[in-house]
């Protein structure tokens, strides 16, 4: 099992070192020079052997190049907005870890997707705001559901209060899951604001 995990990884490996067309940096989940047929059966297996994992300060090099390895499209639907390498790097090295929570979804340490927990912005309306990513190599296998089950498992552990996951109106992909894990959404200030209920 370990000899065939390593194949695994040395199949894989190649997509570390492949450049995002639109921004020229280095990007995690493109470039798998496998034909369709081979890829889909590998992106279900290995989604499969993933870890789930609750990250730290010690992983903040692993969280930046997470958001960076995100194609220019998602990651401007994560952060609701353009977001660059560099603002990317100086918010998570001075981030307050004391306000936030990640968890992962790993495979051989590659942080496959991404679930950023934090309070929730409105002080009329105490709570949780959920964000999750998954990158693009390794969407459409369930990862993102996974991710975000797992960060509303850990909100309603910690308090009886809602969480919210707010994104653009037109993140139909978002938007669909949040409606599957039962949101109820609502705009708010031009965007989509998905809330989960307390359980
Ligand atoms: C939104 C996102 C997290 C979904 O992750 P994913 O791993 O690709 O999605 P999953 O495979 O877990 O799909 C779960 C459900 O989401 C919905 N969904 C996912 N992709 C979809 C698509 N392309 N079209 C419509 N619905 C979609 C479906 O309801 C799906 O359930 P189903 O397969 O039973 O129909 C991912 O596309 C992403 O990272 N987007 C960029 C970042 C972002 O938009 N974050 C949200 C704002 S915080």
């Amino acid at each position: 099992m370990q000899s065939f995990l390593r194949q695994l990884k040395t199949l894989f490996a190649p997509m570390q070192a492949v450049g995002h067309p639109a921004s020229g940096a280095p990007t995690q989940g493109h470039g798998l020079a496998l034909p369709e047929i081979l890829r889909r059966p590998l992106r279900r297996l290995v989604a499969r052997l993933s870890r789930q994992v609750a990250l730290g300060p010690d992983d903040t090099g692993r969280i930046i190049a997470h958001y960076t390895a995100l194609s220019v499209t998602d990651r401007t639907a994560r952060f609701h907005g353009i977001m660059t390498a560099q603002a990317i790097a100086d918010r998570y090295c001075t981030l307050d870890w004391t306000r936030a929570r990640f968890l992962g979804i790993t495979f051989f340490g590659r942080l496959l997707a991404l679930a950023e927990i934090g309070d929730f912005g409105d002080a009329h309306e105490p709570g949780s705001e959920i964000a999750v990513s998954v990158l693009r190599g390794w969407q459409g296998v369930h990862l993102g559901e996974r991710v975000l089950r797992a960060a509303l498992r850990d909100v309603n552990a910690v308090h009886h209060l809602p969480a919210h996951a707010i994104t653009r109106r037109d993140n139909i992909r978002f938007i669909r899951l949040a409606h599957k894990l039962g949101a109820t959404g609502r705009v708010a200030d031009g965007e989509y604001d998905a809330v989960f209920a307390a359980r």
